[in-house]
């Protein structure tokens, strides 16, 4: 199935999100689920091919489908021999703890929603514990996250406030260098 993606051209993407009703709505559920399988086939050649505009992720935010709700999806496989994967579906998440440590995407970060360039570095912090239910799993979830999974969960939480990684980018000095920061 094809989702719409809104852009960061619209206003409203950059408000924040409404906390969700639980228990979970069949409604709810239904929209995260659709989240899910619409990421997974954007990492799909076939369906790019299929539908040119799409680019391929690793997260979506429900405020990315036009859905102004906090719920999230994450999905991408770390290692392509046995298809283990990181897989998120998450409502309601919150950050609980963090680290001082903070690191980096050295390529940069990218988003469904942003089609402009912004080269330059969002920090973040290196580690977070994330408290959230899990719509897949469907229970609550602690999940511990540190280098790029953190990244990536920072980026989708991110969203549900109305925040974009550019935000996070120095705008006088793009690439400055913060003193420990680990690039990733
Ligand atoms: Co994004």
């Amino acid at each position: 199935m094809n989702l719409k993606i809104v852009k960061d051209t619209n206003p409203r993407i950059h408000q924040p999100s409404q906390e969700v009703t639980m228990p979970l709505s069949q409604e709810d559920r239904q929209t995260i689920l659709s989240m899910m399988d619409y990421l997974k086939e954007t990492q799909d050649p076939a369906f790019r091919e299929k539908y040119p505009a799409v680019r391929e992720g690793v997260g979506l935010a429900a405020p990315q489908i036009g859905v102004y709700k906090r719920m999230l999806v994450i999905y991408y496989e770390t290692d392509p021999e046995t298809h283990e994967a990181v897989e998120h579906a998450l409502v309601n998440p919150k950050i609980v703890a963090n680290s001082l440590k903070k690191c980096y995407l050295e390529a940069g970060e990218g988003c469904l929603s942003v089609d402009g360039s912004h080269p330059g570095y969002a920090y973040r912090d290196f580690k977070v514990t994330v408290k959230a239910f899990d719509a897949i799993k469907n229970e609550d979830v602690l999940i511990h996250a540190r280098g790029f999974d953190a990244i990536v969960l920072q980026h989708e939480i991110d969203h549900l406030s109305g925040v974009f990684f550019y935000d996070r980018i120095d705008k006088k000095d793009p690439y400055k260098k913060l003193p420990g920061a680990v690039a990733i």
